[in-house]
């Protein structure tokens, strides 16, 4: 393992490797224990778009560890203003032990990884988000103390959360079942690739993607990205694909809800739903720290 740049980029033993030590990190911290294991390492975060949760969350974790975290705005360097990605990424393995990038393309995030000689983390993508994703599993296993065999049921926009909670799922031993709208489906090679898994569904209809799962996730009806899109997604998404009481009627007793957050409530999830389950989302965004932490370990360590 060399880069996280999407959840394919681990293989199940990487990804069970990566929640164990997560675990682990964790039980330290709230053992008062805070070893160093990045003693002395940098590592760059650049943002090309907004974050609380992902900015936060290195920054602790690498001060946590040891190491010095150092945020940049993709605004405020060079590359804002049209410096290429290949001479930036050379620039920055001269300075930095490891990046984490938030940014649009994923093939930007690829390009750091191509021309740069330290670990690339994608920190979000139009494509991937498998930090998130990293976090998300962790936060299943540790409540409902396995994964393989669990179903997952995702409801709304076929985005960079579709893409890596599919990937994640299936190479972690789960099925998934996943509601988008016609023309709002999750990436074609993601699709390609899940279709060849017995346990990867695709359906317009929420009501069935909701059936016997054991966890139900969603998340915002319009990207970072996608503001000009609001609107008109609105108009699309509303009234159908929203984790609702009848949806979790559908879902397992006890099914878990998990959102990547930040919530839009009586969009893609009701107040009463997500206040219902909100020990499980913060647990999950908490445990973003926890999980980026051992990526940190094993990319830089
Ligand atoms: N879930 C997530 O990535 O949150 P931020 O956009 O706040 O980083
Ligand atoms: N799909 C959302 C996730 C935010 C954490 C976005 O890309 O804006």
């Amino acid at each position: 393992m060399k880069h996280l740049l999407k959840m394919s980029d681990l293989s199940k033993e990487e990804l069970y490797e990566l929640l164990d030590l997560a675990d682990q990190l964790k039980k330290e911290v709230k053992n008062g224990e805070f070893k160093p294991y990045l003693k002395n390492k940098t590592l760059g975060l650049i943002f090309q778009k907004s974050s609380t949760r992902t900015r936060v969350s290195f920054e602790v974790g690498m001060q946590q560890l040891g190491g010095y975290p150092l945020f940049l705005n993709a605004n405020d360097m060079q590359i804002g203003r049209g410096e290429p990605i290949k001479d930036t990424a050379r620039v920055l393995s001269r300075y930095l032990d490891g990046i984490m990038i938030r940014t649009y393309g994923q093939d930007e995030v690829d390009d750091f990884a191509k021309y740069g000689s330290i670990p690339i983390i994608n920190g979000l993508t139009e494509y991937a988000h498998p930090c998130q994703i990293l976090a998300d599993l962790m936060t299943i296993r540790e409540i409902k103390g396995k994964l393989e065999g669990l179903k997952m049921c995702y409801i709304g926009d076929g985005n960079n959360m579709a893409n890596s909670l599919i990937v994640g799922a299936l190479t972690a031993g789960m099925s998934i079942s996943v509601a988008t709208p016609k023309g709002y489906e999750p990436a074609e090679d993601v699709i390609k690739e899940a279709s060849k898994n017995p346990g990867f569904e695709l359906v317009n209809d929420p009501e069935v993607a909701a059936k016997n799962a054991d966890v139900v996730v969603t998340d915002v009806w319009a990207s970072m990205g996608d503001e000009s899109q609001a609107e008109e997604r609105m108009k699309v998404f509303q009234g159908t694909y929203q984790v609702n009481d009848k949806i979790m009627e559908l879902a397992n007793t006890n099914a878990m809800v998990l959102h990547c957050l930040p919530a839009h409530r009586e969009e893609e999830i009701t107040e009463k739903v997500f206040e219902a389950h909100a020990d499980e989302i913060f647990e999950e965004a908490e445990n973003r720290l926890h999980a980026q932490k051992a990526v940190l370990v094993k990319l830089l360590g």
